[in-house]
């Protein structure tokens, strides 16, 4: 038995001494929100720490990626994955926009691009893919089937902080990029989220639909919403930008580690890596196939036993929650691969702070089977 539950993750928090100054210069301006000084600095930091040209940032991520569907006036029907987190297709409901799930890629367990042609209809405006864990989807691919049908795409990056591919960020493929700054995730605001956008104009855009629409006191251009980031939390996103990586380093050695380890064990499957990716190691999934001793669910049971708590990232799937499985895209035969890994998947812990002794004990209970 471990001493102390190890969780999927940990948030990462700088020393409370280095955000107090912070805190001082908000009690001394008193300017708590509405764009202020830390979120322009932080958007700016952003920018470059990211090599994005430019940001918005939000209140969270599911509000950022329901303003993202607004702003590309995306209606009708839109492509995306039933292997996500909720919130990717909650977002296309609030729009009144029907989510269309296609399988996934069984190596990357991203959207297949091989899928998408077939679903989309006179109704389809767009596609939403996630870059699951921060592993970059199929981007040429879905642009080539996004250029030819003339749609839009939004990508559901909440995972993919920091990821660079052959091109430099993959938060600049597609129309918009939406990023989840949530407690969970590799870089933390407590709750957060931000969308890249590729021009000024429509950074505009999604600065009006994020502040009720208005432009200035007696004009209001949209129906916009309140999804405005705090002082408290920029100014946090502006401490822990000066920590990230270092955080991203040691999240290296853990995933170099797992992947080591667990090379050689039965039935374990490490997803492959790319070496075109520079990766963010925000999660550390395994799939638990034919040929290990326990089923996925038994292992996840034994670790629980020993004190440690991996997650079951992604299942169920999205299609199989009420609201989307009366869908025709929603039938698990339309979702082959999707349904398998829901069914094998297993996220071990991964964060900054996970000690060599905990990561050794994941690792010894799932070798010892
Ligand atoms: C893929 C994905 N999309 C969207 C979200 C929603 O992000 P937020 O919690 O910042 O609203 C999350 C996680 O929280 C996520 O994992």
């Amino acid at each position: 038995m471990s001493d102390k539950p190890v969780y999927v993750t940990q948030p990462s928090m700088p020393p409370l001494e280095e955000f107090m100054p912070y805190l001082e210069k908000i009690w001394d301006s008193k300017i708590l929100t509405n764009g202020g000084p830390f979120h322009q600095e932080l958007e700016s930091a952003l920018c470059s720490y990211l090599g994005v040209r430019y940001i918005s940032l939000f209140t969270n991520a599911t509000i950022a990626l329901v303003t993202a569907l607004q702003a590309m006036r995306m209606t009708g029907e839109v492509i995306t994955t039933p292997y996500s987190f909720v919130a990717t297709a909650h977002s296309l409901l609030w729009n009144g926009i029907k989510p269309v799930f296609v399988d996934i890629d069984p190596d990357t367990l991203n959207l297949d691009p091989a899928w998408i042609e077939s679903a989309i209809t006179p109704h389809t405006t767009g596609i939403m893919p996630v870059h699951c864990y921060g592993r970059p989807c199929d981007v040429a691919a879905i642009q080539k089937i996004a250029d030819t049908y003339n749609l839009k795409v939004i990508y559901d990056a909440a995972h993919a902080f920091g990821v660079r591919d052959a091109q430099g960020s993959v938060l600049n493929h597609g129309d918009l990029s939406v990023l989840s700054f949530h407690a969970t995730k590799v870089f933390n605001t407590f709750e957060g989220g931000a969308i890249v956008s590729p021009d000024a104009k429509t950074k505009q855009r999604i600065d009006h639909l994020k502040n009720f629409g208005i432009v200035d006191e007696v004009t209001v251009v949209a129906p916009g919403i309140n999804g405005k980031m705090s002082e408290i939390n920029a100014a946090f996103g502006l401490l822990q930008l000066k920590h990230v990586d270092q955080a991203l380093a040691r999240r290296a050695e853990i995933s170099a580690r797992y992947r080591a380890e667990l090379a050689g064990v039965a039935g374990i499957r490490v997803l492959p890596e790319s070496d075109r990716v520079a990766p963010n190691h925000a999660y550390f999934p395994v799939l638990v196939q034919e040929g290990y001793p326990l089923s996925r669910d038994a292992l996840y049971q034994k670790l629980r036993e020993h004190n440690i708590y991996a997650r079951r990232y992604f299942y169920p799937l999205i299609s199989d929650f009420p609201m989307y499985r009366g869908l025709p895209s929603a039938d698990p035969a339309n979702l082959p691969v999707a349904a398998k890994a829901a069914a094998q998947v297993l996220c071990l812990p991964i964060y900054p702070a996970l000690t060599e002794r905990e990561q050794s004990h994941v690792i010894g209970l799932l070798v010892e089977t």
